[in-house]
């Protein structure tokens, strides 16, 4: 049994343009180890990661063969059930910090919150450990950083912020929704190795969501690809070489790699049958 086992997971959104079937049909699992998927703009990575910690709220509608995480049927698990896992075994860093983060609350009370209301811990010992987190992801002045507000913080910094405050409570599963992709080269480096490192160390399982396929592929054990709501190809991420559908090799070929500049994605060449 894996960590997470996921089969035909499909998700529908009624909008007033008509239905968007956003994910259609897709199935992987995922054990302590760390997963990719990628895909351009729009293919459904992000609804799919959403969808896992069942947070796609309706009219959208999220169904599947099969949904579970360590065994427990997430479908139909009850709201209060469904709490106890969402931000506890399976966390998830948002694509964009500044909308998870509250702007009104401190970094430091909302990364002890929960430490000390579910925990129980003493206002000082949640505070040291949100330190050590902190700390874990490279922040070493973490006093000043508790005490900032979200809109005080850099980009880089919101998502460091971001990834230690997911790891507090010692997750299972992380879902990283390109946790990177506001920061710069290097932070963007930094802030992956530390990732990489922490995943390591923890024996968490995690899927990382990017559309740098070469990427993922430098700090990742398999990488699934997807192309309009469907999954179209599952790589071995050492061997991206061995990449035969036209969508992967499209977008090998004309990603911006490390260190070149960060310009718009170029247009792919498409066929509709890639997907059916
Ligand atoms: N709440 C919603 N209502 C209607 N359509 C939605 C909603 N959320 C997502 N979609 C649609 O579902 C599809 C997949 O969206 P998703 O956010 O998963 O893409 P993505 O792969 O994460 O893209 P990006 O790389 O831009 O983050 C898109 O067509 C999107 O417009
Ligand atoms: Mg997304």
């Amino acid at each position: 049994m894996s960590l997470l086992e996921i089969e035909n997971l499909r998700v529908n959104f009624d909008t007033e343009a008509g239905p968007v079937e956003a994910v259609r049909g897709i199935g992987f699992e995922v054990d302590r180890e760390r997963v990719a998927i990628v895909g351009e703009s729009g293919s459904g990575k992000s609804v799919t990661g959403r969808s896992i910690l069942r947070l796609v709220r309706p009219p959208g509608r999220v169904t599947a063969d099969t949904l579970r995480f360590d065994g427990q049927d997430l479908l139909t698990l009850t709201e209060r059930k469904m709490r106890a896992i969402r931000g506890q075994r399976i966390a998830m860093v948002m694509q964009d910090p500044k909308f998870a983060l509250n702007a009104v609350m401190t970094i430091g009370d909302q990364m002890t919150e929960g430490l000390r209301r579910r925990d129980g811990l003493s206002r000082r010992k949640a505070t040291a450990k949100a330190i050590d987190m902190l700390r874990a992801v490279q922040i070493r002045d973490g006093e000043r950083v508790m005490r900032a507000y979200p809109h005080e913080m850099s980009g880089g910094m919101g998502q460091r912020v971001m990834i230690a405050m997911m790891l507090i409570p010692d997750p299972d599963l992380l879902i990283a929704d390109e946790p990177t992709s506001a920061l710069d080269v290097t932070v963007q480096a930094e802030v992956l190795a530390i990732l990489d490192d922490l995943v390591k160390e923890r024996g968490m399982g995690l899927i990382f969501i990017s559309h740098d396929l070469r990427l993922v592929s430098r700090f990742c054990d398999r990488v699934l690809v997807m192309y309009l709501g469907q999954i179209v190809e599952r790589l071995d991420a050492r061997n991206l070489d061995a990449a035969q559908h036209p969508y992967t090799r499209g977008l090998l070929n004309c990603l911006p790699s490390i260190g070149g500049d960060r310009g718009p994605l170029p247009v792919l060449n498409r066929e509709a049958s890639w997907a059916e």
